[in-house]
């Protein structure tokens, strides 16, 4: 759209013209399906035999453990479900442990399994919105199972310490004689964060391609040999019985075009957004003496701003936004239907009248510093139209 102010990169990426161009030959004369014998099938498994060898060297892992599905959706109900139902099949348990800032694809799985008899613990956050590793291990247990930490959130871009949860968690099981598969949601992560499973030391991490420049409906699971694991999906047998059906031929080789370009350059587009998140940031903070930015400042993010504007309706700032052509959002895409508040902002203690009011803008390298100028040239207008009645009587 000619125009368009796009600050809203958290919840979906554009097509990395490299991405484009290497998904292009499977969508047309490339077509074959990978499980044929013939030589245009043989092309496309061995794209996808390419496609999953790059993936694994950059999670630095056997191509054996990656598997691809059709987005972070699926890939962590997968991991969640199949971790569970096979340690449940193998008595070994039903005791799960999660953080109350998951996103919904996290929280509803656990939710799912408890009327399969699982108990959930969701490990609380901090007012910076950070899990303590020492909370992890204590919620540890006999019959602990799984436990699954996000490595970024999502609403307010906080860096979660996944290696040191990990770490305090695998203690904390070795003394009680356990072995804990750990899951992380690296949904948010690519573009800006290490996805070395070893240096993170956990066994399953979900990643969803159109996170990171690639195609949506396209997803990584990494599942770390001997985790138990049972299939959630019955088929054809593709993707060692991992998740059957016929593979997304080119989806799987853009969402590896698109992770090597992410990881590759993750320096540059880290300076890059840091500039103009913090330009934002702090001309939000400016201007908005009563604004408070929600989410650790230091580690976060590159490319997340996440600020309460109290007194106010999210959703009307958005509308006021979308007219100006802004494209922003109020936290996680699935709550601005809704009036419900962010669980993330209520798990770290923002208060209500805070949580209602407060938008998520994401920046890229592409953003320019004059479409940041624009947004913050019109959010007075934008804020004060959006005062409810008892912001107006506040103010
Ligand atoms: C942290 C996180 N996890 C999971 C998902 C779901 O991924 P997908 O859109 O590929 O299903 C998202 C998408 O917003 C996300 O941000």
């Amino acid at each position: 759209m000619k125009d368009l102010i796009y600050l809203d990169y958290a919840s979906t990426t554009p097509l990395h013209p490299q991405v484009r161009e290497a998904m292009l030959p499977y969508l047309e004369e490339r077509f074959g399906n990978p499980s044929a014998t013939y030589g245009l099938a043989r092309q496309a498994a061995a794209a996808v035999a390419a496609a999953r060898d790059s993936v694994a060297g950059l999670l630095g892992c056997r191509s054996t453990e990656v598997s691809f599905c059709s987005g972070g959706t699926e890939s962590i109900n997968t991991a969640i479900k199949g971790v569970a139902f096979a340690q449940q099949l193998a008595r070994m348990g039903n005791h799960i442990i999660t953080s109350a800032i998951e996103h919904h694809a996290v929280l509803h799985s656990c939710q799912y399994l408890e009327k399969f008899g699982f108990e959930i613990t969701y490990l609380p956050v901090d007012s910076d919105g950070m899990v303590d590793p020492a909370d992890a291990a204590g919620a540890v247990n006999e019959r602990t199972v799984l436990v699954s930490v996000m490595t970024a959130n999502n609403e307010i871009g906080v860096v979660e310490p996944i290696a040191e949860i990990a770490q305090a968690v695998r203690e904390r099981a070795r003394q009680i004689g356990r072995r804990i598969p750990f899951h992380t949601d690296a949904v948010q992560a690519a573009n800006a964060l290490s996805l070395n499973v070893d240096e993170l030391g956990i066994d399953l991490l979900s990643l969803s391609s159109h996170k990171f420049y690639g195609p949506k409906g396209s997803g990584v699971l990494y599942l770390r040999r001997g985790t138990p694991f049972l299939t959630q999906q019955s088929g054809g047998g593709q993707e060692r019985q991992r998740r059957a059906g016929t593979e997304n031929v080119a989806a799987i080789v853009g969402t590896a075009r698109a992770l090597e370009l992410a990881q590759q350059n993750r320096a540059a587009y880290a300076e890059a957004c840091c500039q103009l998140r913090d330009r934002l940031l702090d001309g939000i903070l400016t201007r908005f003496p009563d604004a408070t930015c929600n989410g650790c400042r230091e580690r976060r993010l590159p490319n997340n701003v996440n600020v309460s504007f109290p007194g106010t309706d999210a959703r009307d700032m958005l509308r006021r936004l979308d007219e100006a052509g802004i494209a922003a959002s109020a936290g996680s895409a699935c709550n601005e239907e809704t009036l419900e508040p962010s669980h993330v902002l209520l798990a770290m203690d923002v208060p209500l009248q805070r949580a209602v009011g407060t938008l998520r803008l994401t920046v890229s390298p592409h953003t320019t510093e004059a479409e940041i100028d624009r947004l913050l040239a019109l959010l007075p207008e934008v804020v004060e139209g959006a005062r409810t009645p008892e912001g107006v009587a506040a103010s």
